[in-house]
């Protein structure tokens, strides 16, 4: 039994997300400027060894049981396959998770599912492709979906897919889970969080789960189910008596911190213990200067002992973070 990541209120981090990159090849509105990040030299970044490296502490040491790729969107990288087959061998048996927009996936599929991959969710958030278009800056539709058949194929399904709840795209929602219930994906639907870079989110406008609720109740039957497990962020509900079901993760009117059970490395090689603490602790330079495992698995349990209880939207102090999703990973 190793000492994990434990913070302050009894939280124990299991799940891991690594963000590989800043760069994406979308700019949906409520993520990215229209002009993308600052580009992050090079040598900035962890290198695919560097994150191995990690993933093997994170797992051996530190008591994570899973471990998900995020960006920025990771399959800009051109090395997404040896990140994955470094960190498969780093942590045997460890699932591995992708969060992507799915754009590339086509050509990648069969290559990550070799490397040890063992699960993917893909972000969509409408099947209208003007709407898709004005939302992520990018007339790239067909992408995705070319990129959600071909993960299909190389087994790394039942995929999920995360469409954030936006007014734009809100009369969409219907027509999205029919096509998920009907390619067979878990479709989950996701409170924007104030993480835009262009900080145009105010609470008064966000689609909530009841109005949600409200709008795909017109057309489907639905039954709350509760949580797949305690620290999942999605509630589920069956869609017409079942078998089929949806999710919602309502990170802002049902907060799921209390129950918050992930740590997060930055594409920079920092922890970062929530999406919402500006303070990151960085593990590079202890990689780099030659630290030992313990060293690093020490100054990671450090930073995550330091975890705020929550993300505090509602507070009347509240701050949004500095950096916005696209630059933390989802
Ligand atoms: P599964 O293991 O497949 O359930 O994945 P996941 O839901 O943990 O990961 P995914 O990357 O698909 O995340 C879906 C969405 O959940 C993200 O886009 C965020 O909006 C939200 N989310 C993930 N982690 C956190 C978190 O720590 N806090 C909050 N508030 N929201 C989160
Ligand atoms: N609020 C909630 N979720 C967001 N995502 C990106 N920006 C936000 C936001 N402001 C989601 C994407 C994707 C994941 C990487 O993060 O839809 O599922
Ligand atoms: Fe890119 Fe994902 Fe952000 Fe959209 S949400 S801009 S796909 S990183």
């Amino acid at each position: 039994d190793v000492p994990g990541l434990v913070d302050r209120f009894g939280r124990v981090a299991h799940d891991l997300r690594v963000s590989i990159t800043t760069a994406c090849s979308l700019r949906c509105t409520y993520c990215m400027p229209a002009e993308g990040l600052p580009l992050v030299p090079r040598d900035e970044l962890l290198s695919a060894r560097e994150i191995g490296r990690l993933v093997g502490i994170a797992v051996r040491d530190l008591g994570v049981r899973e471990v998900r790729f995020t960006g920025g969107e990771p399959l800009t990288r051109a090395d997404l396959v040896d990140i994955i087959a470094l960190s498969a061998a780093a942590a045997p048996g460890t699932p591995l998770a992708l969060t992507t927009n799915g754009i590339g996936l086509d050509a990648k599929a069969d290559a990550l599912a070799a490397a040890g991959l063992t699960r993917v969710n893909v972000s969509l958030d409408t099947l209208d492709r003007e709407h898709f278009a004005r939302l992520t800056r990018r007339d790239r539709l067909p992408r995705v979906l070319d990129g959600i058949a071909a993960a299909h194929r190389a087994g790394l399904g039942p995929l999920k897919i995360n469409a954030v709840a936006m007014r734009e795209t809100l009369h969409d929602a219907p027509t999205l889970l029919a096509w998920a219930i009907e390619h067979g994906c878990r479709l989950r639907f996701i409170e924007q969080m104030p993480l835009d870079a262009d900080k145009t989110w105010v609470r008064e406008n966000m689609v909530d789960a009841e109005e949600l609720l409200a709008v795909l109740g017109e057309r489907f039957a639905l039954e709350p189910i509760g949580r797949d497990d305690p620290a999942a962020p999605a509630e589920e509900w069956l869609v017409d008596g079942g078998p089929a079901t949806v999710g919602i993760i309502a990170s802002v009117t049902r907060s799921f911190c209390g129950a918050c059970d992930r740590t997060r490395l930055t594409a920079e090689g920092s922890v970062r213990s929530c999406l919402f603490g500006d303070d990151e602790t960085d593990l590079r330079g202890l990689l780099r200067g030659g630290a030992d495992d313990a060293e690093i698995a020490d100054r990671w349990r450090a930073a995550m002992w330091g975890k705020k209880a929550g993300h505090g939207i509602d507070h009347e102090d509240f701050v949004r973070p500095l950096r916005s999703m696209g630059g933390i990973g989802g």
